[in-house]
């Protein structure tokens, strides 16, 4: 496949305000700090209160357009990623579109589903779309409101999500070092072990086996893909699911665990929304980050991995 050059050239998140911790859930539900901690990593996770996913996919757009005085008019692409919009149509992107008040621009919006993997599918159709020379930057966000699909009397599965927002701001690039690489991929499931119909239900155990095999291989191969060595990546950022699943990564490929950057501890799960959180959360503290390589797995079943200049 063609390389494609993009850089990320602006970061922007959003989470609510509103906290529900370990202890919240343990006066609602039969579970304790202990369990949760022990079994997920998380402590926290922060909960929209009266906000939906085009509100929160709203608010991180700004923060990408504001935090490098980005000129929004440049924008002739909009990709949203959500398995969560309170509407099956207008789009997000299309409600982005106009709450950005570039309705008057003919732009291409449009949102995916690819679950937790929703964000890294969303950088590839950009990236394929921005360097065929038809459009010249792309918003691309990932954003969730779990918690309006959460069964709340679900223990297994109720802990384990959190509501937020990550926006890229996308551009093409003329440096052949800023291409881009993406090893995406899915394997049908229809046996019902990850299903959002309304509600989430999930047998964890399955959804946390196919994590551990298929992170690791996602990394190699598009490494491989790359002609890169994990040597050549400043930091590895994984869709914040589970502590275990993410040191279980990191023993397989005799890595460090601090290669791996990781919100989830305050977050959990925000599903498409965690990569491009944790990368502007990253970013803020360590502008000079270059290399990235994302990796996330999700409902479908779906994986992406992607390596990337920021
Ligand atoms: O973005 C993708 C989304 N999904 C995931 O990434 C999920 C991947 N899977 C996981 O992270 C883990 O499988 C879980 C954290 C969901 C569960 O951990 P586990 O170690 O696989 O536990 P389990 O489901 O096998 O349950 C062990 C026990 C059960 O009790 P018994 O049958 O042994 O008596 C559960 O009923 O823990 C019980 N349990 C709880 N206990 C207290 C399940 N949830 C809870 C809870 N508090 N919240």
């Amino acid at each position: 496949m063609k390389n494609l050059p993009i850089k990320i050239v602006s970061t922007g998140r959003y989470a609510p305000d509103n906290v529900m911790t370990n202890d919240d859930f343990s006066k609602i539900l039969d579970t304790n700090d202990e369990w949760i901690t022990t079994r997920t990593g998380i402590k926290r996770r922060h909960i929209a209160q009266g906000e939906t996913a085009i509100d929160m996919a709203y608010k991180a757009a700004l923060k990408a357009v504001e935090n490098k005085n980005y000129d929004k008019e440049k924008i002739d692409l909009i990709i949203v990623a959500s398995i969560t919009s309170p509407v099956k149509t207008p789009s997000i992107a299309n409600l982005i579109q106009a709450k950005l008040g570039l309705n008057h621009k003919n732009i291409v919006a449009f949102d995916i589903n690819a679950a937790c993997s929703g964000f890294v599918y969303a950088v590839e159709i950009a990236a394929s779309m921005i360097s065929s020379g038809n459009y010249k930057s792309a918003l691309v966000i990932g954003s969730e409101h779990m918690s309006s699909i959460i069964d709340w009397e679900d223990r297994s599965t109720a802990i384990l999500f959190g509501d937020a927002a990550g926006a890229a701001i996308i551009e093409v690039s003329d440096n052949p070092k800023d291409n881009a690489y993406f090893w995406n991929g899915s394997r049908g499931d229809d046996t019902g072990i990850l299903w959002i119909d309304p509600k989430v239900k999930m047998a964890g155990r399955e959804v946390y086996k196919f994590a551990v095999d298929i992170m690791p291989k996602a990394i190699h191969k598009v490494l491989e893909k790359a002609g890169l060595t994990i040597d050549d990546i400043d930091y590895i950022i994984p869709h914040q699911a589970n502590y275990r699943i993410i040191q279980s990564v990191a023993k397989d490929m005799n890595l460090p665990i601090e290669r791996f950057l990781m919100n989830l501890e305050e977050y959990g799960n925000t599903s498409a929304a965690s990569i491009p959180f944790l990368l502007d959360e990253h970013k803020t503290n360590n502008p000079e980050v270059k290399r990235v390589l994302f990796v996330g797995f999700g409902g479908g079943f779906t994986w992406g991995a992607a390596i990337l200049n920021v």
